[in-house]
Protein backbone atom coordinates (compact mmCIF):
# COMPACT_ATOMS: atom_id res chain seq x y z
CA UNK A 1 0.00 0.00 0.00
CA UNK A 2 1.57 3.53 -1.11
CA UNK A 3 1.36 6.96 -0.45
CA UNK A 4 0.25 8.67 -3.01
CA UNK A 5 0.17 12.39 -3.52
CA UNK A 6 -2.35 13.96 -5.87
CA UNK A 7 -1.74 17.79 -7.11
CA UNK A 8 -5.61 18.73 -8.36
CA UNK A 9 -5.26 21.61 -10.99
CA UNK A 10 -7.67 23.54 -12.79
CA UNK A 11 -10.16 21.57 -15.42
CA UNK A 12 -13.74 20.23 -15.16
CA UNK A 13 -11.80 17.07 -15.14
CA UNK A 14 -10.82 17.77 -11.61
CA UNK A 15 -14.41 16.30 -10.52
CA UNK A 16 -12.87 12.62 -11.88
CA UNK A 17 -9.90 12.88 -9.61
CA UNK A 18 -12.38 12.48 -6.69
CA UNK A 19 -13.07 8.84 -8.12
CA UNK A 20 -9.43 8.42 -8.42
CA UNK A 21 -9.32 9.08 -4.38
CA UNK A 22 -11.93 7.20 -3.69
CA UNK A 23 -10.77 4.66 -5.66
CA UNK A 24 -7.38 4.87 -4.63
CA UNK A 25 -8.07 4.52 -0.61
CA UNK A 26 -10.85 2.01 -1.30
CA UNK A 27 -7.36 -0.03 -2.72
CA UNK A 28 -5.92 0.29 0.60
CA UNK A 29 -3.15 3.65 -0.06
CA UNK A 30 -3.13 6.60 1.50
CA UNK A 31 -3.95 9.70 -0.20
CA UNK A 32 -3.02 13.21 0.35
CA UNK A 33 -4.93 15.94 -1.90
CA UNK A 34 -3.19 19.46 -2.46
CA UNK A 35 -5.07 21.79 -5.21
CA UNK A 36 -4.33 24.64 -7.19
CA UNK A 37 -6.23 27.98 -6.35
CA UNK A 38 -7.89 27.33 -10.04
CA UNK A 39 -9.13 23.89 -9.59
CA UNK A 40 -11.02 25.15 -6.31
CA UNK A 41 -13.24 26.49 -8.66
CA UNK A 42 -14.30 23.07 -10.12
CA UNK A 43 -14.33 21.25 -6.76
CA UNK A 44 -13.80 22.32 -3.43
CA UNK A 45 -11.34 21.39 -1.11
CA UNK A 46 -14.00 19.77 1.36
CA UNK A 47 -14.76 16.72 -0.95
CA UNK A 48 -11.11 16.09 -1.43
CA UNK A 49 -11.05 16.16 2.51
CA UNK A 50 -13.57 13.91 2.96
CA UNK A 51 -12.43 11.23 0.78
CA UNK A 52 -9.08 11.46 1.79
CA UNK A 53 -9.46 12.32 5.74
CA UNK A 54 -6.91 14.49 5.44
CA UNK A 55 -6.72 18.40 5.07
CA UNK A 56 -6.27 19.58 1.80
CA UNK A 57 -3.65 22.52 1.09
CA UNK A 58 -3.53 24.72 -1.63
CA UNK A 59 -1.03 27.38 -0.33
CA UNK A 60 2.66 27.04 0.40
CA UNK A 61 2.82 28.95 3.24
CA UNK A 62 -0.44 27.28 4.78
CA UNK A 63 0.37 25.32 7.76
CA UNK A 64 -0.73 21.41 7.09
CA UNK A 65 -2.60 20.19 10.15
CA UNK A 66 -0.97 17.00 9.85
CA UNK A 67 2.52 18.00 9.29
CA UNK A 68 2.99 16.46 5.68
CA UNK A 69 1.80 12.99 7.40
CA UNK A 70 -0.20 11.09 5.35
CA UNK A 71 -3.34 9.20 7.02
CA UNK A 72 -1.64 6.19 8.93
CA UNK A 73 1.52 8.18 9.40
CA UNK A 74 2.39 9.62 12.94
CA UNK A 75 2.54 13.50 12.00
CA UNK A 76 6.53 14.89 13.24
CA UNK A 77 6.88 16.88 16.19
CA UNK A 78 8.05 19.60 14.82
CA UNK A 79 6.37 22.04 12.18
CA UNK A 80 8.03 21.21 8.31
CA UNK A 81 7.13 22.39 5.42
CA UNK A 82 4.24 21.52 3.66
CA UNK A 83 5.33 21.21 -0.11
CA UNK A 84 8.49 19.47 1.18
CA UNK A 85 7.23 17.19 3.89
CA UNK A 86 4.48 15.88 1.84
CA UNK A 87 6.92 14.88 -1.44
CA UNK A 88 9.37 13.73 1.27
CA UNK A 89 6.37 11.30 2.52
CA UNK A 90 5.43 10.48 -0.60
CA UNK A 91 5.58 7.32 -2.77
CA UNK A 92 4.41 8.99 -5.77
CA UNK A 93 3.50 12.24 -6.68
CA UNK A 94 0.06 12.24 -9.10
CA UNK A 95 -0.96 15.02 -10.77
CA UNK A 96 -4.39 14.46 -12.06
CA UNK A 97 -5.88 16.36 -13.82
CA UNK A 98 -2.65 18.04 -14.93
CA UNK A 99 -3.84 21.58 -16.74
CA UNK A 100 -1.94 22.58 -20.04
CA UNK A 101 -0.96 25.98 -17.81
CA UNK A 102 0.08 23.62 -14.82
CA UNK A 103 1.84 21.09 -17.72
CA UNK A 104 3.40 24.32 -18.71
CA UNK A 105 4.74 24.73 -15.20
CA UNK A 106 6.53 21.33 -14.16
CA UNK A 107 8.23 21.27 -18.08
CA UNK A 108 10.21 25.01 -16.77
CA UNK A 109 10.54 24.18 -13.27
CA UNK A 110 8.26 27.45 -11.89
CA UNK A 111 7.37 27.19 -8.52
CA UNK A 112 4.98 29.61 -7.93
CA UNK A 113 2.04 27.31 -6.08
CA UNK A 114 2.25 24.65 -3.74
CA UNK A 115 1.17 21.75 -6.56
CA UNK A 116 4.17 23.28 -8.55
CA UNK A 117 6.85 23.47 -5.19
CA UNK A 118 6.09 20.22 -4.39
CA UNK A 119 6.84 19.13 -7.55
CA UNK A 120 10.43 20.71 -7.67
CA UNK A 121 11.03 19.51 -4.32
CA UNK A 122 9.79 16.27 -5.14
CA UNK A 123 12.11 13.17 -5.63
CA UNK A 124 10.06 10.33 -5.65
CA UNK A 125 8.05 9.33 -9.54
CA UNK A 126 6.02 11.86 -10.73
CA UNK A 127 3.03 10.90 -12.53
CA UNK A 128 0.94 13.34 -15.08
CA UNK A 129 -2.71 12.70 -15.99
CA UNK A 130 -3.18 15.71 -18.66
CA UNK A 131 -6.37 16.83 -19.31
CA UNK A 132 -7.52 19.88 -21.50
CA UNK A 133 -9.20 21.11 -24.63
CA UNK A 134 -7.80 19.48 -27.69
CA UNK A 135 -6.51 22.68 -29.71
CA UNK A 136 -4.79 22.81 -26.39
CA UNK A 137 -3.36 19.53 -26.01
CA UNK A 138 -2.31 19.56 -29.70
CA UNK A 139 -0.41 22.96 -29.21
CA UNK A 140 2.86 22.70 -29.70
CA UNK A 141 4.38 24.22 -26.60
CA UNK A 142 1.83 21.52 -24.90
CA UNK A 143 3.47 18.84 -26.93
CA UNK A 144 6.92 20.41 -26.58
CA UNK A 145 6.40 20.40 -22.73
CA UNK A 146 4.99 16.58 -22.32
CA UNK A 147 8.32 16.07 -24.22
CA UNK A 148 10.37 17.83 -21.67
CA UNK A 149 8.35 15.76 -18.86
CA UNK A 150 8.65 12.13 -20.61
CA UNK A 151 12.26 13.05 -21.70
CA UNK A 152 13.03 14.14 -17.72
CA UNK A 153 11.55 10.90 -16.36
CA UNK A 154 8.07 11.96 -15.88
CA UNK A 155 5.22 9.67 -16.87
CA UNK A 156 2.37 10.98 -18.83
CA UNK A 157 -0.06 9.38 -19.68
CA UNK A 158 -2.24 9.67 -22.82
CA UNK A 159 -5.11 11.67 -22.86
CA UNK A 160 -8.81 9.70 -23.36
CA UNK A 161 -10.13 10.29 -27.10
CA UNK A 162 -13.37 11.50 -27.15
CA UNK A 163 -16.16 14.32 -26.16
CA UNK A 164 -14.61 16.74 -24.29
CA UNK A 165 -16.38 19.55 -21.81
CA UNK A 166 -17.30 22.41 -24.30
CA UNK A 167 -20.27 21.47 -26.14
CA UNK A 168 -19.94 20.19 -29.37
CA UNK A 169 -16.44 19.10 -28.65
CA UNK A 170 -14.72 15.98 -29.31
CA UNK A 171 -10.75 14.89 -29.80
CA UNK A 172 -7.88 14.22 -27.46
CA UNK A 173 -7.41 15.88 -24.03
CA UNK A 174 -9.81 13.65 -21.76
CA UNK A 175 -8.67 12.68 -18.45
CA UNK A 176 -7.86 9.40 -18.70
CA UNK A 177 -10.44 7.31 -16.66
CA UNK A 178 -9.74 7.35 -13.16
CA UNK A 179 -9.27 3.51 -12.98
CA UNK A 180 -6.49 3.45 -15.81
CA UNK A 181 -4.74 6.39 -13.96
CA UNK A 182 -4.39 4.42 -10.83
CA UNK A 183 -3.40 1.36 -12.67
CA UNK A 184 -0.76 3.29 -13.63
CA UNK A 185 0.14 4.59 -10.38
CA UNK A 186 0.17 1.44 -9.37
CA UNK A 187 2.47 -0.04 -12.35
CA UNK A 188 4.49 2.80 -11.19
CA UNK A 189 5.01 2.16 -7.88
CA UNK A 190 5.46 -2.09 -8.67
CA UNK A 191 8.60 -0.36 -9.73
CA UNK A 192 9.09 -0.71 -13.87
CA UNK A 193 12.63 -0.06 -12.83
CA UNK A 194 13.50 2.62 -15.68
CA UNK A 195 10.81 4.73 -14.55
CA UNK A 196 11.57 4.14 -11.02
CA UNK A 197 14.99 5.57 -11.59
CA UNK A 198 13.45 8.49 -13.94
CA UNK A 199 15.01 7.11 -16.98
CA UNK A 200 12.72 6.32 -20.02
CA UNK A 201 9.57 4.54 -19.91
CA UNK A 202 6.53 3.13 -20.80
CA UNK A 203 4.42 3.47 -17.83
CA UNK A 204 0.76 4.19 -18.77
CA UNK A 205 1.20 3.75 -22.31
CA UNK A 206 -0.53 1.01 -24.17
CA UNK A 207 1.46 -1.29 -26.93
CA UNK A 208 -0.02 -3.67 -29.82
CA UNK A 209 2.55 -6.70 -30.48
CA UNK A 210 2.02 -8.79 -33.52
CA UNK A 211 4.22 -11.88 -33.65
CA UNK A 212 4.62 -15.23 -35.48
CA UNK A 213 3.62 -16.85 -38.47
CA UNK A 214 -0.08 -16.77 -39.72
CA UNK A 215 -1.52 -19.74 -41.08
CA UNK A 216 -3.77 -19.98 -43.93
CA UNK A 217 -6.01 -23.56 -43.94
CA UNK A 218 -5.74 -25.55 -47.37
CA UNK A 219 -8.23 -28.15 -46.01
CA UNK A 220 -8.48 -29.34 -41.92
CA UNK A 221 -5.15 -29.86 -41.57
CA UNK A 222 -3.11 -28.39 -44.14
CA UNK A 223 -1.89 -24.31 -44.56
CA UNK A 224 0.25 -22.03 -46.01
CA UNK A 225 2.35 -20.58 -43.45
CA UNK A 226 6.11 -19.28 -42.84
CA UNK A 227 9.27 -19.83 -40.85
CA UNK A 228 8.22 -16.81 -38.79
CA UNK A 229 8.96 -18.86 -34.72
CA UNK A 230 7.39 -15.21 -32.96
CA UNK A 231 11.19 -14.72 -31.05
CA UNK A 232 11.14 -11.56 -31.98
CA UNK A 233 8.12 -10.03 -31.25
CA UNK A 234 7.58 -11.76 -27.96
CA UNK A 235 10.86 -10.33 -27.04
CA UNK A 236 9.23 -7.21 -28.01
CA UNK A 237 6.54 -7.59 -25.82
CA UNK A 238 8.72 -8.75 -22.77
CA UNK A 239 10.91 -5.88 -23.08
CA UNK A 240 7.97 -3.47 -23.34
CA UNK A 241 6.14 -4.90 -20.22
CA UNK A 242 9.71 -4.34 -18.43
CA UNK A 243 9.29 -0.71 -19.27
CA UNK A 244 6.16 -0.50 -18.11
CA UNK A 245 3.82 -0.79 -20.71
CA UNK A 246 0.49 -2.29 -21.01
CA UNK A 247 1.12 -5.05 -23.03
CA UNK A 248 -1.14 -7.30 -25.68
CA UNK A 249 0.56 -9.37 -28.10
CA UNK A 250 -1.46 -10.87 -30.82
CA UNK A 251 0.22 -14.36 -31.35
CA UNK A 252 0.23 -16.72 -34.48
CA UNK A 253 1.03 -20.10 -34.04
CA UNK A 254 3.60 -19.45 -31.40
CA UNK A 255 4.59 -22.22 -28.93
CA UNK A 256 7.21 -19.97 -26.67
CA UNK A 257 6.88 -19.24 -22.82
CA UNK A 258 4.98 -16.79 -22.11
CA UNK A 259 5.38 -13.38 -19.90
CA UNK A 260 2.50 -13.26 -17.05
CA UNK A 261 2.85 -9.30 -17.34
CA UNK A 262 1.52 -9.68 -21.38
CA UNK A 263 -2.25 -10.06 -22.85
CA UNK A 264 -2.19 -12.45 -25.39
CA UNK A 265 -4.93 -13.04 -28.19
CA UNK A 266 -3.86 -15.96 -29.81
CA UNK A 267 -5.02 -15.99 -33.69
CA UNK A 268 -4.04 -18.78 -36.93
CA UNK A 269 -4.78 -16.34 -39.87
CA UNK A 270 -4.33 -13.14 -41.54
CA UNK A 271 -8.41 -12.39 -40.66
CA UNK A 272 -8.03 -13.13 -37.39
CA UNK A 273 -5.28 -11.05 -36.48
CA UNK A 274 -6.68 -8.35 -38.45
CA UNK A 275 -9.88 -8.69 -36.36
CA UNK A 276 -7.38 -8.89 -33.75
CA UNK A 277 -5.88 -5.38 -34.05
CA UNK A 278 -8.50 -3.80 -35.47
CA UNK A 279 -10.31 -4.13 -31.50
CA UNK A 280 -7.36 -3.00 -30.23
CA UNK A 281 -5.84 -0.56 -32.41
CA UNK A 282 -7.28 2.56 -31.54
CA UNK A 283 -6.59 1.93 -27.58
CA UNK A 284 -2.92 1.26 -28.49
CA UNK A 285 -0.10 4.49 -28.01
CA UNK A 286 2.63 1.81 -29.65
CA UNK A 287 1.98 -1.11 -32.74
CA UNK A 288 4.62 -3.44 -33.15
CA UNK A 289 3.89 -5.03 -36.19
CA UNK A 290 6.26 -8.01 -36.04
CA UNK A 291 4.40 -10.78 -37.19
CA UNK A 292 5.15 -12.12 -40.50
CA UNK A 293 1.60 -11.79 -42.28
CA UNK A 294 0.52 -14.31 -45.32
CA UNK A 295 0.18 -11.83 -48.20
CA UNK A 296 -1.63 -14.55 -50.31
CA UNK A 297 -4.19 -17.27 -48.62
CA UNK A 298 -6.08 -19.87 -50.78
CA UNK A 299 -8.79 -18.58 -52.03
CA UNK A 300 -10.76 -21.33 -50.56
CA UNK A 301 -10.31 -23.82 -47.97
CA UNK A 302 -11.87 -27.15 -47.75
CA UNK A 303 -13.87 -28.31 -44.49
CA UNK A 304 -12.51 -31.83 -45.01
CA UNK A 305 -9.19 -33.46 -45.42
CA UNK A 306 -8.47 -33.25 -49.08
CA UNK A 307 -7.99 -36.26 -50.70
CA UNK A 308 -5.27 -37.67 -53.43
CA UNK A 309 -6.49 -36.94 -56.54
CA UNK A 310 -6.55 -39.03 -59.47
CA UNK A 311 -3.40 -36.64 -61.44
CA UNK A 312 -0.30 -36.23 -60.33
CA UNK A 313 -0.83 -32.16 -59.63
CA UNK A 314 -3.11 -30.14 -57.58
CA UNK A 315 -3.72 -26.73 -57.90
CA UNK A 316 -4.23 -24.41 -54.70
CA UNK A 317 -5.45 -21.19 -55.82
CA UNK A 318 -3.96 -17.93 -53.59
CA UNK A 319 -5.34 -14.82 -53.34
CA UNK A 320 -3.64 -11.48 -52.04
CA UNK A 321 -4.47 -10.74 -48.00
CA UNK A 322 -4.90 -7.27 -47.11
CA UNK A 323 -2.07 -5.15 -46.01
CA UNK A 324 -2.94 -4.99 -42.24
CA UNK A 325 -0.56 -2.70 -40.88
CA UNK A 326 -1.34 -0.33 -44.15
CA UNK A 327 -4.93 0.17 -43.35
CA UNK A 328 -4.26 0.48 -39.45
CA UNK A 329 -1.62 3.05 -40.67
CA UNK A 330 -4.53 4.69 -42.54
CA UNK A 331 -6.74 5.48 -39.53
CA UNK A 332 -3.72 6.30 -37.33
CA UNK A 333 -3.77 8.99 -34.52
CA UNK A 334 -0.59 11.60 -34.67
CA UNK A 335 0.28 10.69 -31.22
CA UNK A 336 0.66 6.60 -32.08
CA UNK A 337 3.79 5.15 -33.02
CA UNK A 338 3.63 2.55 -36.02
CA UNK A 339 6.57 0.01 -36.82
CA UNK A 340 6.55 -2.26 -39.39
CA UNK A 341 9.14 -4.89 -39.77
CA UNK A 342 10.63 -6.34 -43.45
CA UNK A 343 12.05 -9.63 -44.22
CA UNK A 344 14.13 -8.74 -47.01
CA UNK A 345 16.56 -10.84 -48.93
CA UNK A 346 19.72 -10.01 -49.75
CA UNK A 347 21.35 -6.63 -51.56
CA UNK A 348 18.54 -3.58 -51.55
CA UNK A 349 16.83 -4.43 -48.25
CA UNK A 350 17.83 -0.87 -46.83
CA UNK A 351 16.07 0.87 -49.95
CA UNK A 352 13.31 -1.86 -50.14
CA UNK A 353 12.87 -0.99 -46.43
CA UNK A 354 12.49 2.85 -46.96
CA UNK A 355 10.28 1.92 -49.51
CA UNK A 356 7.83 0.70 -47.40
CA UNK A 357 8.62 2.93 -44.37
CA UNK A 358 6.87 5.95 -47.12
CA UNK A 359 4.22 3.57 -48.94
CA UNK A 360 3.24 2.02 -45.35
CA UNK A 361 2.92 5.16 -43.34
CA UNK A 362 4.72 4.24 -40.48
CA UNK A 363 7.34 5.77 -37.98
CA UNK A 364 9.66 3.52 -38.41
CA UNK A 365 10.68 -0.27 -40.22
CA UNK A 366 12.89 -2.56 -38.75
CA UNK A 367 14.53 -4.42 -41.28
CA UNK A 368 16.24 -7.84 -41.51
CA UNK A 369 17.58 -9.86 -44.22
CA UNK A 370 16.39 -13.01 -44.15
CA UNK A 371 19.37 -13.99 -46.92
CA UNK A 372 21.64 -14.91 -43.47
CA UNK A 373 21.04 -18.45 -42.05
CA UNK A 374 22.83 -17.40 -39.01
CA UNK A 375 20.07 -14.65 -37.91
CA UNK A 376 16.63 -14.27 -38.44
CA UNK A 377 13.62 -16.56 -38.54
CA UNK A 378 14.01 -19.34 -35.82
CA UNK A 379 17.12 -17.80 -34.49
CA UNK A 380 17.99 -16.95 -31.21
CA UNK A 381 19.87 -13.58 -32.76
CA UNK A 382 19.08 -11.04 -35.22
CA UNK A 383 20.43 -8.22 -36.64
CA UNK A 384 18.63 -5.34 -38.30
CA UNK A 385 18.65 -1.93 -39.23
CA UNK A 386 15.92 0.68 -37.87
CA UNK A 387 14.64 3.03 -40.71
CA UNK A 388 13.23 6.42 -39.46
CA UNK A 389 12.32 9.56 -41.55
CA UNK A 390 14.99 10.98 -39.98
CA UNK A 391 17.98 8.51 -40.14
CA UNK A 392 19.03 4.67 -39.76
CA UNK A 393 20.37 2.85 -37.05
CA UNK A 394 22.20 -0.81 -37.43
CA UNK A 395 21.63 -2.83 -34.58
CA UNK A 396 24.75 -5.54 -35.32
CA UNK A 397 24.16 -9.09 -34.70
CA UNK A 398 22.95 -9.73 -30.83
CA UNK A 399 20.36 -11.86 -29.22
CA UNK A 400 16.25 -11.11 -29.82
CA UNK A 401 16.13 -9.95 -26.38
CA UNK A 402 19.08 -6.97 -27.27
CA UNK A 403 17.59 -6.24 -30.35
CA UNK A 404 14.49 -5.83 -28.53
CA UNK A 405 16.23 -3.38 -26.37
CA UNK A 406 17.40 -1.02 -29.11
CA UNK A 407 14.31 -1.17 -31.05
CA UNK A 408 12.18 0.18 -27.92
CA UNK A 409 14.67 2.66 -27.09
CA UNK A 410 14.30 3.96 -30.85
CA UNK A 411 10.39 4.45 -29.94
CA UNK A 412 10.89 5.99 -26.85
CA UNK A 413 13.10 8.39 -28.49
CA UNK A 414 11.18 9.12 -31.33
CA UNK A 415 7.95 9.86 -29.33
CA UNK A 416 10.33 12.33 -27.25
CA UNK A 417 11.02 13.99 -30.17
CA UNK A 418 9.16 17.15 -31.01
CA UNK A 419 8.52 18.55 -33.85
CA UNK A 420 9.14 14.75 -36.10
CA UNK A 421 7.72 14.65 -39.45
CA UNK A 422 3.98 13.88 -38.79
CA UNK A 423 3.02 10.52 -41.31
CA UNK A 424 -0.52 10.92 -40.37
CA UNK A 425 -0.31 15.12 -41.08
N1 LIG B 1 2.14 -6.83 -43.15
C1 LIG B 1 0.79 -6.62 -42.96
N2 LIG B 1 -0.13 -7.27 -43.73
C2 LIG B 1 0.26 -8.11 -44.69
C3 LIG B 1 1.64 -8.31 -44.92
C4 LIG B 1 2.56 -7.68 -44.14
O1 LIG B 1 0.41 -5.87 -42.08
N3 LIG B 1 -0.65 -8.73 -45.42
C5 LIG B 1 3.11 -6.11 -42.31
C6 LIG B 1 4.12 -6.99 -41.61
O2 LIG B 1 3.68 -7.37 -40.34
C7 LIG B 1 5.33 -6.08 -41.50
C8 LIG B 1 5.21 -5.18 -42.71
O3 LIG B 1 3.85 -5.27 -43.13
O4 LIG B 1 5.31 -5.26 -40.35
C9 LIG B 1 6.12 -5.52 -43.85
O5 LIG B 1 5.83 -6.76 -44.35
P1 LIG B 1 6.45 -7.36 -45.70
O6 LIG B 1 5.76 -8.64 -46.02
O7 LIG B 1 7.90 -7.41 -45.56
O8 LIG B 1 6.09 -6.26 -46.71
P2 LIG B 1 5.10 -6.23 -47.91
O9 LIG B 1 4.40 -4.94 -47.88
O10 LIG B 1 4.23 -7.43 -47.91
O11 LIG B 1 6.06 -6.19 -49.15
P3 LIG B 1 6.72 -7.34 -50.05
O12 LIG B 1 6.03 -8.62 -49.78
O13 LIG B 1 6.50 -6.82 -51.41
O14 LIG B 1 8.16 -7.34 -49.66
Amino acid sequence: MARILLGVSGGIAAYKALELVRLATAAGHAVRAIQTPASTRFVGTASFAALTGAPVLIEEFERDPMRGAFPGQSAPDHDPLSHLQLVANADVFAVAPASANTIAKLATGLADNLLTSAALAATCPLLVAPAMNDAMWRHPATQANIATLRARGATVLQPGVGRLASRGEAGPGRLPEPAGVLEAIETLLAGAPAAAAGQPHLVGLRVLVTAGGTREPIDAVRFVGNRSSGRMGFALAQRAAQLGGAVTVVAANIALPRDERVTYVDVETAAQLQEACAASFERCDILLMAAAIADFRPARSFSGKLKKAADERMRVDLERTPDILAGLAGRRRADQTLVGFAAEHGEGAIERGREKLARKRVDAVVVNDIARADIGFESADNEVTILTATGETHVARASKADVARVVLDAVIAMRARVGSPDPAA
